[in-house]
């Protein structure tokens, strides 16, 4: 047989074309002519590896040596912390408004739903009754004092229950998202003789203010007239604990969690920060749930947020709850 160009090119355009789609379902691995180094001996991550003495794959670097490009000697950029590992309180870049806006768009994507568009904590999750741990609000005392380098930690490292973002944010983005919030406590606290200068209707947003309070005022009274059919039981506030997270800090068995344990709570006498005593009675429980930055527990940070949405039946529930797990 004669084996002109024609010929060959068609036989070439077949055996590509029968590489390529073979028209049929298969159970054999596809044709792979060009091998590259797709398929070479190697070890998958967490697999055993008879040469080292300790059997792992996964090698730690070696003690004393840091990997090109992976020198993380600034502790303020990187860590938020000075050489005496306290948080700083400045932001170690320049606070141009494009660093703000880059802040803003990256806490819009970060941030926003569980700590809310205005930082009030009132995120599209908090907001849906899911049982998460409340995300507090930063415009609150505790969040104000709260170093900048802190703040940045809390992205890098997480906070109690929230996760970390490290492995999302870049190192100057963190600082970009802690400028924004700044910005944010700033939005919400300005002076009403510095907002004269702004091109803004003051009395409109104090109607507008008012008008939400009236509102909350009104929910919070529906509520009450309907708290006086709901049921109270100790079994409900079991319940409760769990679908509104409180064992995330609290728990019931002594242990000492975010919170105080909750074992042995109930009648026994509270010591808080500022040194003062007080028995914990129903009164007192309640306050902690509603307004827990009244009286902080000594030794404990600041960290509860405020469960005024819970109703009184739901309340007085936790704290029958709470009853049985003390014997005062
Ligand atoms: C999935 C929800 C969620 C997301 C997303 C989230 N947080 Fe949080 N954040 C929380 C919760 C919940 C807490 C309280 C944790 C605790 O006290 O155990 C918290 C606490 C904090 C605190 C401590 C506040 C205080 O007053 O103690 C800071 C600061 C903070 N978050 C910043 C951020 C920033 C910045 C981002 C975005 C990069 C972010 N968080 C994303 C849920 C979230
Ligand atoms: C993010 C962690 C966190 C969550 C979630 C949380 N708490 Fe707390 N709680 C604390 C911390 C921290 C304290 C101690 C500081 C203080 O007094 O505010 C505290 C204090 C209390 C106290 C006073 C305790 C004492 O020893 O005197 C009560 C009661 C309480 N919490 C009830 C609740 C209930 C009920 C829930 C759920 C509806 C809840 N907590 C959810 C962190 C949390």
């Amino acid at each position: 047989m004669k084996l002109n160009t024609a010929r060959i090119c068609a036989l070439l355009l077949i055996s590509i074309m029968m590489m390529s789609c073979r028209g049929q379902k298969s159970e054999k691995p596809p044709v792979h002519p060009q091998q590259n180094m797709d398929f070479q001996d190697r070890f998958n991550a967490q697999e055993a590896n008879p040469f080292f003495a300790d059997g792992r794959s996964m090698r730690t670097p070696v003690e004393g040596t840091v990997a090109r490009g992976q020198l993380r000697a600034n502790t303020v950029l990187y860590e938020g912390v000075d050489e005496n590992g306290d948080y700083i309180n400045e932001i170690p870049f320049d606070l141009t408004e494009s660093f703000l806006y880059r802040g803003k768009d990256k806490f819009e994507v970060y941030c926003q739903m569980c700590h809310g568009g205005t930082g009030d904590g009132q995120g599209i999750i908090m907001t849906g009754g899911y049982g998460y741990v409340p995300a507090p609000s930063f415009h609150r005392e505790a969040s104000y004092n709260m170093p900048d380098g802190e703040i940045y930690s809390a992205i890098a490292n997480g906070i109690r229950n929230m996760p970390a973002y490290a492995s999302q944010i870049k190192v100057e983005d963190r600082w970009a998202i802690v400028a924004y919030v700044r910005a944010l406590q700033r939005s919400q606290n300005v002076p009403e003789e510095e907002m004269q200068q702004y091109d803004v209707d003051l009395a409109e947003l104090q109607q507008e203010d008012e008008e939400r309070r009236e509102r909350e005022d009104e929910l919070a009274e529906e509520r009450a007239a309907a708290s006086g059919e709901e049921e109270v039981s100790a079994e409900r506030g079991e319940k409760l604990i769990t679908a509104n997270a409180c064992n995330s800090c609290h728990s019931v068995d002594g242990s000492r969690m975010v919170g105080p344990t909750f074992a042995g709570l109930y009648g026994s006498e509270r010591t808080f920060e500022d040194g003062s005593t007080i028995e914990a009675d129903e009164d007192y429980i309640r306050e902690s749930i509603v307004e827990p930055d009244a009286k902080i527990v000594e030794s404990y940070d600041n960290a509860m947020a405020s469960y005024s949405y819970l109703s009184d039946g739901e309340i007085q529930s936790i704290i029958e709850y709470l009853k049985t797990l003390s014997d005062n």
